[in-house]
């Protein structure tokens, strides 16, 4: 959520895209198949995975008493549904290319109702919040990373990410601000970080061995030591430098607005023509 003086709209807006990628190529991240298949791997989780947050955080509303957070919540459910549908577009689309997307959907899928039946709905709220810190830093990275994005070689899916990358940052209070509304407290949001992570980590590195068997590229050590420096270089990884942001989360007064990015964000929006939410 960022500042506003304007208590009528949400501080951000939602904007309705409609990406067509009939022309993406197969490997479109710096021609590579690791690289090509980590990003497809991240899609494959946004369609029920955004659907969890929309849910844990719709199922407490009723609670939020301050309208200014309403209205948050109520523009972080429609980027979230907006994020859903692009990124099942871009799944469905990689069918096309013999890349099987819908089958690890459902693996997410089958994997948030088994934890759905076992957690509270407190619970679920504080795995959200400790998946929207790790969406935002990710995001964060993305739009700082024109080493990366510069690899990107293919228009859509450019825009699909970068676009995905500012709302994740615009909305990234949300979640976090609704649990502590509720009372949530430090313990659950902690001990779901723990269990987050773990399930993170499992699933994407699976998702990544069944992605790279399925496509025949599970020997190419070339691709794999490219993708693997890219991610976890000691300096430059991509998800090495998550870990001081990561670490950030388990301080007790930890909040996601602390990490101030909205010159980044406002800088984006402007190159990629996106309207504020003055502007919607
Ligand atoms: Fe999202
Ligand atoms: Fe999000």
């Amino acid at each position: 959520m960022q500042p506003s003086n304007h208590s009528a709209i949400a501080s951000f807006p939602v904007r309705r895209m409609d990406f067509n990628f009939a022309q993406s190529r197969k490997y479109w991240f710096a021609d590579d198949p690791f690289m090509s298949h980590f990003m497809s791997n991240l899609s494959s989780l946004f369609p029920y995975g955004e659907q969890f947050f929309v849910d844990s955080v719709r199922a407490w509303r009723q609670h939020v008493n301050d309208p200014q957070l309403q209205k948050d919540i109520s523009a972080f459910i429609g980027q979230e549904a907006m994020h859903s549908k692009e990124h099942k577009a871009y799944n469905n689309y990689a069918a096309e290319h013999g890349i099987d997307l819908q089958r690890l959907e459902l693996r997410v899928k089958a994997l948030l109702e088994w934890s759905k039946h076992w957690s509270s709905k407190k619970q679920q709220l504080a795995s959200t919040c400790a998946l929207e810190h790790f969406t935002a830093t990710m995001a964060e990275q993305l739009l700082k990373r024109e080493d990366l994005t510069t690899q990107m070689n293919d228009p859509k899916l450019y825009q699909l990410w970068m676009w995905h990358a500012i709302e994740e940052n615009e909305h990234k209070a949300v979640a976090y601000d609704t649990y502590k509304a509720i009372g949530g407290g430090y313990f659950t949001r902690i001990w779901a970080m723990v269990i987050v992570t773990i399930s993170f980590l499992w699933v994407v590195g699976g998702f990544q061995l069944h992605l790279m068997r399925k496509d025949g590229q599970l020997f190419n050590w070339r691709s794999w030591g490219k993708g693997l420096s890219i991610l976890l270089g000691p300096r430059h990884g991509f998800l090495t430098r998550l870990i001081k942001p990561y670490l950030a989360y388990y301080r007790p007064d930890f909040h996601p607005l602390q990490y101030d990015t909205e010159t980044l964000v406002q800088h984006w929006r402007k190159r990629l023509g996106l309207a504020t939410a003055e502007q919607v």
